[in-house]
């Protein structure tokens, strides 16, 4: 599991040690042995945080483990090596205090059932077992009031009464970030990734459309590309959503491996708030008109106390009424939307999209399934060690491509690797989405996920509730457990259901996970951004 219960201890070097906690309480003790458990009890608990008592006086941390840090492939969503959040809790005997109750309600009250009731249920079904149906209850109820907005029209198509306004902020929030990109994390310069309009590099032997891109790319592609909006306005009295250009996740990136104060790290979102706060538009609705579209995970911008990692930004209250489009979302947030990694793939033309279909569609796999990742040799918890054994276990079914030793340096091995598996295994790393889920799918491999909350609980508006239709999912604590062989488990799916799924992804899917380059001329299809967009401007 990504998250795991574990006390950080940060050394100064790349490197973050980790050891376990010691604490007595039962309920932690539940967590540690019950991992998918922890992270609902944790994050629930976590949103919980106006209750007053503490675990045995003591704090929990939530730690994650260390990844290769000088490998960029490996250095997905959620390098977050002393990420910890303050555990706030329920009382001793299980029981939960009035003010929880009214957090609950707060939840619940959005997604319109009765909270007394869900409430009860809770209280009926105490104990994690409970905990968890309620959590999932709960972000479902969320997930499905977000699917409620997507929207049937392309509004680009005709822009009355949709007006997009982008605010031409001061540089320091946007430009001058990305000019900090050669000192912005201390293994590797960043600035070759952010040129071509934040593509990076062709990649020319995979073909047309095809870029080195950083996996933090997107609050620059996504700016770039709503500046050349068909409904973009230049009047904020003809606008129905305002886009706050803000470069949240390189504000955060720069500070990461620095020794900086919190006060440091939150400075630059405060002084946005402030300058918002000077905006009549702003004021007008109370931000609830406004988007923000964060390049880097929810945890990032949810610092809690005197944690070390991230800033606060999303936790200002000031900025809860506006919708935030992040790469992986907080589940019981409703204005957290989860929206696609972006990969290396960024179609020009509907013919880009065609022919990488046929290729792919018709690409001879030869591999029953694979894995491109890093062990988590300091979370023994984590499940990707026993992947790794069960597929080296049969070179002939599945190939490991080692990212801690550089295998996963270079984009095309890994797509090409993807091309050439029916399967590709996707465990969570050191948070539960991964960008390697967007490169599986454009790849037209059936991703295998083993955490509901890597795709299924993220991204409403890019993927169907029936996650059948797209994926295989493996239950990771039977993985843990070593009740199941996945290798075995996967040679069962027939050869008809794979290509069911495939077809599915290619076809349906596959336009809708990809960002277009900023002058695409897209007729046929729907990219992530333009369906992102219509949903927006759907919303009331
Ligand atoms: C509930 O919260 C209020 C304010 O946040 C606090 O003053 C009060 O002590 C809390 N009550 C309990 C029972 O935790
Ligand atoms: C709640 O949990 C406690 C202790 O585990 C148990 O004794 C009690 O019967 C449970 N209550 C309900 C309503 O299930
Ligand atoms: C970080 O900075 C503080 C204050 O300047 C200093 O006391 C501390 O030793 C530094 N820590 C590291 C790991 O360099
Ligand atoms: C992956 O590569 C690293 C670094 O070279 C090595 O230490 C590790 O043992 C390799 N893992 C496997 C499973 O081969």
């Amino acid at each position: 599991m990504a998250i795991s219960m574990l006390k950080k201890k940060p050394k100064a070097s790349k490197k973050f040690e980790t050891k376990q906690h010691q604490l007595s309480d039962t309920i932690y003790f539940k967590i540690l042995y019950r991992i998918p458990a922890a992270i609902f009890l944790l994050i629930l608990i976590f949103l919980w945080s106006s209750s007053t008592t503490i675990i045995s006086g003591k704090f929990l941390h939530v730690c994650v483990s260390s990844r290769k840090l000088n490998n960029l492939y490996c250095l997905s969503a959620g390098t977050q090596p002393n990420f910890e959040i303050p555990i706030q809790a329920l009382n001793k005997d299980g029981s939960i205090s009035p003010n929880v109750t009214a957090s609950i309600k707060e939840v619940v009250g959005i997604v319109g059932e009765d909270p007394n009731l869900m409430v009860a249920n809770r209280v009926h079904n105490n104990g994690s077992d409970g905990e968890v149906a309620f959590a999932v209850t709960v972000v479902e109820k969320l997930l499905q009031v977000q699917r409620s907005w997507i929207s049937n029209k392309n509004h680009a198509a005709s822009c009355e009464g949709k007006g997009i306004f982008v605010y031409d902020l001061p540089s320091k929030f946007n430009k001058d970030l990305v000019g900090q990109c050669g000192d912005m994390i201390p293994w590797t310069n960043l600035c070759k990734y952010f040129d071509n309009e934040a593509m990076g590099e062709p990649i020319v032997e995979l073909g047309n459309g095809w870029y080195h891109t950083h996996q933090y790319a997107l609050e620059l592609i996504f700016h770039t590309r709503a500046l050349k909006h068909p409904c973009r306005v230049y009047d904020e009295n003809e606008a129905k959503l305002f886009y706050v250009p803000y470069y949240g996740g390189l504000d955060i990136l720069r500070w990461h491996f620095k020794n900086v104060s919190n006060d440091v790290k939150d400075s630059l979102g405060l002084e946005l708030v402030k300058w918002l706060e000077n905006k009549k538009s702003w004021l007008k609705h109370s931000g609830k008109d406004h988007v923000f579209v964060l390049g880097k995970i929810s945890w990032d911008f949810r610092r809690k106390n005197d944690a070390l990692w991230g800033t606060r930004l999303l936790e200002l209250d000031q900025l809860q009424n506006s919708m935030k489009l992040l790469i992986e979302r907080q589940p019981w947030h409703i204005n957290d939307i989860g929206i696609p990694h972006p990969t290396y793939f960024h179609p020009h033309s509907d013919d880009d999209i065609t022919d990488w279909q046929l290729k792919i569609i018709r690409s001879n796999r030869k591999s029953l399934m694979s894995f491109a990742g890093a062990a988590r040799p300091d979370a023994p918890e984590n499940i990707r060690s026993i992947l790794i054994n069960q597929c080296n276990s049969d070179e002939t079914k599945c190939r490991f491509l080692n990212c801690s030793s550089g295998g996963c340096d270079k984009p095309a091995s890994v797509i090409n690797l993807f091309m050439d598996s029916e399967f590709c295994l996707q465990p969570p790393g050191d948070s539960p989405t991964r960008k390697s889920v967007f490169d599986s799918l454009v790849s037209g491999c059936i991703p295998v996920l083993f955490d509901p909350f890597t795709a299924y609980y993220q991204y409403p508006w890019h993927l169907p509730e029936d996650h059948s239709k797209y994926s295989v999912f493996i239950e990771q604590e039977e993985v843990r457990e070593m009740k199941v062989n996945v290798v075995e488990k996967l040679m069962k799916v027939s050869v008809r259901e794979r290509e069911d799924m495939r077809r599915f992804i290619v076809y349906e899917l596959l336009p809708g996970l990809v960002y277009g380059d900023s002058n695409s001329k897209l007729q046929k299809f729907q990219d992530a951004f333009s369906m992102t967009i219509n949903n927006l401007l759907q919303r009331e």
